[in-house]
């Protein structure tokens, strides 16, 4: 569809497809209520499901979800506002008197937001019920990751959305860009300028993106065998990592600008080859609900991976994620060069204990620049420290709260583009069918031992528990 005109007015309705779901259960009710609680959400929201339910069920719904995860209902003025803009449309996503019964809840909104919180599968025949209804004209859609399940099937998904929705009203969900501490990663970068003449090939020897948690897939084994991590988390939450940390730094501000450099670099990746990937499954994952008892599906996944750029040409980057791992954290590490002269007897180190500049962010916000200092005494020999900076700040939006707020103001900035998903998933795109099989690991280690053969220097765990 022509993208003629890019609005930037509000939207003003939101509606939810797969009202009656898990991820609204989970994340889409908090983020409403916190965004009532300060004053952000003034239009209607209109749940879809077809579930068989009234309105009354859905608020009871709602106000289970805020107690299970929004953190309690602190706020019964805000609470009983996001309850007067709910409303509830029920029925089967196939047919036209669904459509019909939306138009008329929308009353009289021009400009909604149709927020897709369903399964993909779905998302065809729902996006044909909006256009022909004439619920799309003038409005937004927001899409959930996975965003599609490789690079054809990404493709496919764009055309589909493109039917009815132009690029700039398009709203691709990567929570991960929601997160403050992603956000910091490129203020960080680019306003302050000591990074700069260190941020490439001659200073930097490597990088690792370490994404752990402790906990399994709780319940999301069907998804997860069908998913696996590397497209759960790799392909979209880390690549934005790595697309922050390497990019170059925007022309100018504004959403499109950043989301130019981030293509540019997704485009230099080097697309991983088989050996670049080691897929691990944690013990006991065959046993857990809606998995194959001989599930070959990746619970980890760690890459190495090159960016063919003239930064960062011949740099490493190994990135690793997985469940049931020996702590929650997720981390970055940039591993500096040795000094090209040795002064002193320690300032080679062995490989691991180079000076760093490390990321944390989560599950708190950190960043730490390790360097190394003389110990007191004759002989000039010292130790690395780092110097640290814990920045939180509590009461920040949460990623869901900040993505919806400004998908209904329409700013994408924090939103994936089409080129850059798909140039994301043409990275991936040969290693999801050309892999060897998963390797098992213990819940609670760092994942298998093969993956120790991707690293040169060897992966370099973060701390868990504290700094
Ligand atoms: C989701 C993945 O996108 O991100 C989950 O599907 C993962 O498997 C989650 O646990 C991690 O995000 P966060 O913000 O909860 O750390």
């Amino acid at each position: 569809m022509a993208d003629a005109t890019v609005s930037t007015s509000a939207s003003d309705a939101l509606v939810f497809f797969g009202a009656t779901g898990d991820l609204a259960y989970k994340k889409i009710f908090p983020a409403l209520f916190a965004m009532a609680k300060r004053g952000r959400l003034q239009v209607p929201v209109i749940g879809v499901a077809f579930s068989g339910w009234g309105v009354e069920r859905l608020r009871g719904r709602a106000r289970d979800s805020i107690e299970t995860h929004g953190g309690g209902i602190d706020d019964p003025e805000a609470f009983d506002h996001l309850m007067s803009l709910l409303s509830y449309v029920d029925g089967d996503y196939r047919e036209r008197a669904t459509f019909d019964s939306l138009m008329k809840a929308l009353g009289g909104a021009r400009r909604p937001a149709h927020y897709l919180a369903i399964p993909p599968v779905m998302f065809e025949t729902v996006i044909s019920g909006l256009a022909a209804a004439g619920a799309a004209e003038s409005a937004r859609v927001i899409v959930e990751k996975p965003f599609g399940r490789d690079l054809a099937s990404a493709r496919q998904l764009n055309r589909l959305l493109h039917v009815a929705f132009p690029e700039s009203s398009v709203f691709r969900i990567d929570h991960y860009l929601g997160k403050e501490p992603i956000e910091n990663l490129v203020y960080f970068r680019f306003a302050n300028s000591f990074l700069e003449p260190i941020w490439n090939r001659h200073h930097v020897a490597s990088v690792q993106v370490t994404m752990a948690e402790d906990f399994g897939v709780e319940g999301r084994g069907r998804f997860y065998e069908e998913t696996g991590a590397l497209r759960d988390v790799i392909q979209n939450h880390l690549f934005q990592v790595v697309a922050l940390l390497a990019m170059e730094p925007p022309a100018a501000t504004g959403p499109d600008p950043l989301r130019d450099e981030k293509v540019k670099v997704f485009r230099t990746m080097r697309p991983l080859s088989p050996d670049d990937l080691v897929r691990g499954q944690y013990a006991g994952y065959r046993d857990e609900d809606g998995v194959a008892p001989d599930s070959d599906v990746e619970t980890y996944a760690a890459v190495r991976l090159f960016i063919d750029s003239w930064r960062w040409a011949g740099v490493p980057w190994y990135l690793r994620a997985g469940k049931r791992l020996a702590g929650t954290v997720t981390e970055a590490r940039i591993e500096l060069r040795d000094p090209p002269q040795r002064l002193f007897p320690d300032s080679h180190q062995p490989a691991g204990d180079a000076d760093y500049l490390r990321f944390r962010f989560a599950p708190e916000a950190q960043i730490a620049l390790a360097a190394r200092v003389k110990e007191p005494g004759k002989a000039f020999v010292g130790h690395r420290h780092e110097l640290f900076l814990c920045d939180e700040h509590p009461g920040e939006e949460a990623p869901y709260e900040r993505l919806l707020g400004d998908a209904l103001s329409g700013d994408g900035m924090l939103f994936t583009r089409e080129d850059g998903v798909e140039a994301a998933w043409a990275v991936v795109d040969t290693v999801l069918d050309q892999h060897q099989p998963v390797h098992r690991y213990e819940a609670g280690s760092w994942g298998p031992a093969a993956a120790a053969a991707l690293v040169a220097d060897g992966w370099q765990n973060p701390v868990v528990g504290g700094k």
